[in-house]
């Protein structure tokens, strides 16, 4: 009587375990510039769903919280971008955490122009003093700011300018520039920097007094449009890709090791339970016309939290469910065939019952 229950009990608690899962995953913000504090982006803990190739069909399960795009500089609701508004998703898996950025917007794609092609950049924050405004806002004008003089100022910055980039193809971190010992890269302009304010800004690896040479890059990303086709993928030869002004969406895809082995306070570190700071860039070839570097679009117009989440109980109950169900198996299985080979060892010690003892040195071979 008891044990039919068991099942129902446990059904019903997990039923009531995801349902306050999906609650709490219900985040869906709308960033005005008088932030929203319920808006955050959530990374939860998801394993092998996700693989880093622009293709985004692979985030479905996952929730994301959608940002209004205002320039950066001048966060004017009337001079927002038209095309809509940018998607943030991102999960973590133990060791690496993921993001999927999504907009809409008209195909543009100029091969080697990177400023006539869309760009998304990450920017976290490192030191505990490192504002949003000015990249970190560190006082010092470039020429005098140092690691000593803007100590506690840092961002740290994943920037995507895929004039080089082909959709669905990996860019970031490679051998080539992390032998280098920076955080370059010369293949599809995916980098990793860190700034102290918007003129204090460098690659990994290289600074204003001194240049280490064993940084890293340590982001990989790809981009996609959904209006490209050709799914088994594309090389150089094919670019534009697509034709300019389609109607669609852009896709991109990033991720990073939770940890780095940086050592100068040039990576922001991310802690499984923690809450990171996090903002998003777009810039845009709005009408055709390159974009410049400080015209960009600001997801938020300060930090938005990020949350590295630990595992939930749902997916823990879930996961001890089925080992509970696998042991159980493998351990039912293992007692059939303990109770076989007793029976056949039974059948055989019997059958060999007349031949009497013999000490092993004395058989031999007829
Ligand atoms: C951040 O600022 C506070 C107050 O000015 C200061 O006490 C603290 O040392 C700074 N932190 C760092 C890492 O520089
Ligand atoms: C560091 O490297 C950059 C770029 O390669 C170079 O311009 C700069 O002079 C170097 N600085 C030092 C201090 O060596
Ligand atoms: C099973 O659940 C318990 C607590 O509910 C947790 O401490 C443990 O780590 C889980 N085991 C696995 C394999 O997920």
């Amino acid at each position: 009587m008891e044990r039919s229950f068991a099942p129902s009990l446990l059904a019903i608690a997990l039923l009531f375990a995801a349902i306050l899962s999906g609650r709490a995953h219900e985040h869906h913000g709308d960033s005005s510039c008088e932030m929203d504090p319920n808006v955050r982006v959530l990374a939860e803990y998801r394993q092998g769903v996700v693989t880093v190739d622009g293709h985004v069909d692979d985030w479905d399960g996952v929730d994301g919280s959608e940002f209004e795009l205002r320039p950066a500089l001048d966060p004017d609701e009337d001079k927002k971008y038209q095309g809509g508004k940018l998607t943030v998703k991102a999960i973590h898996d133990g060791s690496n955490i993921y993001f999927a950025l999504q907009v809409d917007g008209e195909y543009a794609y100029t091969k080697g122009e990177s400023k006539q092609c869309p760009s998304v950049a990450l920017m976290f924050q490192i030191g505990e003093n490192a504002s949003y405004d000015s990249m970190g806002g560190c006082a010092d004008l470039p020429g005098s700011c140092t690691s000593q003089s803007c100590q506690g100022h840092g961002v740290d910055i994943m920037h995507f300018s895929m004039g080089t980039a082909i959709p669905g193809r990996l860019y970031g971190g490679n051998i080539i520039d992390n032998t280098a010992g920076n955080g370059g890269d010369r293949f599809g302009h995916l980098v990793d920097i860190y700034a102290w304010n918007p003129h204090c800004r460098y690659l990994d690896g290289i600074g204003p007094d001194v240049n280490y040479t064993n940084a890293l890059n340590d982001w990989h990303g790809a981009w996609w449009h959904s209006s490209l086709m050709l799914h088994s993928g594309y090389i150089e030869e094919n670019s534009p890709y697509a034709t300019q002004g389609q109607k669609g969406t852009y896709y991109f895809e990033f991720s990073r090791p939770l940890r780095t082995m940086d050592r100068f306070q040039q990576d922001a570190q991310f802690t499984i339970g923690q809450v990171s700071k996090l903002a998003v860039a777009f810039w845009y070839p709005t009408g055709g016309q390159p974009w410049s570097k400080s015209q960009h679009y600001s997801g938020s117009c300060n930090w938005i939290p990020l949350d590295v989440a630990l595992p939930s109980q749902a997916s823990l109950s879930h996961s001890n469910n089925s080992s509970w169900d696998a042991a159980t198996a493998f351990s039912l299985l293992l007692s059939v065939v303990a109770f076989c080979i007793s029976v056949f060892i039974g059948y055989w010690v019997s059958k060999r019952k007349e031949v009497p003892f013999m000490p092993i040195e004395m058989t031999s071979v007829r």
